[in-house]
């Protein structure tokens, strides 16, 4: 159980993702970033003056068997998310996951299944979830003020360079646009709609490395509800996000993935919220994991595993229907 005054935190991965995390962890009172660990000593020594970091570890094993902590920020390229789940949670660490929590189904089941096995925490890192503009616009929803939700609208795209071995063009590195950025708009999907989807229908572009460069999904759900979301890695797209009900609709403004301002028309009127992180956006995912495990939970009610679950098993179903297969799945 974590210390009373300091929640103690241990990032594995240190790349740019981590930096993000690191600067919203400034902004948590209670938590304390204590030690750090990638492949680099030399890397990860740097990331601790950077971030004023106390211990620096030569492996995820050293940081793992330290006693002063609590809990694990998993933020190395997809693939390697599985292995330092299974070895965090043998460790008895409190684990944040990046997203995705693995590049397939099956690996989401095992990290689950080694996280109950071993009796703690385990949430993949869907920020956005926390994020109070999205808390807003989702109790907008919950409390009826656009009537029934009927159609949800989602981009995330962006153009990167040509560059087939970064980690988001390269198979074996899990690479492609679904599971890097299509998570978010399937994910907030899921939190308007529910995880289970009646059908799934994707189209895409795989490009010369063999992974999905756009891709484009159509979800329907039991009463009717449609999710339209799209998802790119070499093409601009605009960010927005807009959830129409029978009586309105809410806008999450650019980019929506970490929106500040959220808009609900209803009834021939315009209301919008803006919102100011305390850090950068990353400090609220780390309050629900120290509040939920502080409170002995196992999973969060918000990102629980169910969700992580059907997330990876909708990722599958458009890879497979695009035909994206990466070099380690058998
Ligand atoms: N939540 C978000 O907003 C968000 C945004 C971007 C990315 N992500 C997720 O975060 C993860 C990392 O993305 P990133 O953009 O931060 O990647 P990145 O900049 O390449 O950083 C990954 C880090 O992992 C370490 N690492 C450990 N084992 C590795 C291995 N076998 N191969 C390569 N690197 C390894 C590397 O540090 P050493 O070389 O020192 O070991 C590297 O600095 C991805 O799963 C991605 O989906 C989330």
């Amino acid at each position: 159980m974590p210390s009373k005054s300091h929640f103690r935190w241990g990032i594995l991965g240190p790349g740019s993702i981590a930096k993000q995390f690191a600067r919203g962890l400034s902004a948590s009172l209670e938590a304390e970033l204590r030690a750090v660990a990638g492949r680099s000593l030399a890397r990860s020594e740097a990331f601790a003056a950077e971030f004023k970091i106390p211990k620096t570890y030569a492996s995820a094993d050293e940081l793992l068997a330290d006693p002063e902590i609590d809990a694990v920020y998993i933020a190395t390229p997809h693939p390697f998310h599985l292995p330092l789940v299974l070895s965090a949670c043998a460790a008895k660490k409190a684990v944040l996951c990046e997203k995705p929590l693995t590049p397939n189904a099956q690996g989401t089941l095992q990290a689950v299944a080694a996280a109950k096995q071993h009796g703690v925490f385990l949430m993949e890192a869907l920020w956005t979830r926390f994020l109070p503009a999205i808390v807003q616009a989702l109790a907008w929803i919950s409390d009826g003020r656009i009537g029934e939700p009927r159609l949800l609208e989602a981009s995330f795209g962006f153009r990167m360079g040509w560059e087939p071995e970064s980690r988001l063009l390269a198979p074996e590195l899990a690479g492609g646009s679904l599971l890097d950025v299509g998570i978010y708009p399937l994910a907030l999907a899921a939190w308007v709609f529910g995880t289970e989807p009646t059908a799934l229908k994707a189209v895409g572009h795989v490009g010369l490395t063999g992974v999905d460069e756009q891709a484009a999904l159509v979800l329907s759900y039991p009463r009717g509800e449609l999710a339209v979301v799209n998802s790119a890695v070499r093409t601009n797209t605009r960010h927005v996000a807009t959830i129409y009900g029978t009586e309105g609709s809410v806008t999450l403004r650019e980019p929506w993935w970490k929106a500040t301002e959220v808009t609900l028309s209803a009834n021939g009127t315009e209301e919008t919220l803006k919102f100011e992180f305390r850090a950068n956006g990353y400090e609220y995912e780390a309050d629900e994991v120290q509040r939920s495990v502080r409170a002995g939970k196992l999973e969060s009610a918000l990102v629980p595993h169910a969700t992580s679950i059907a997330l990876a098993r909708m990722l599958d179903s458009a890879r497979e229907q695009l035909g994206v297969k990466y070099p380690f799945e058998a």
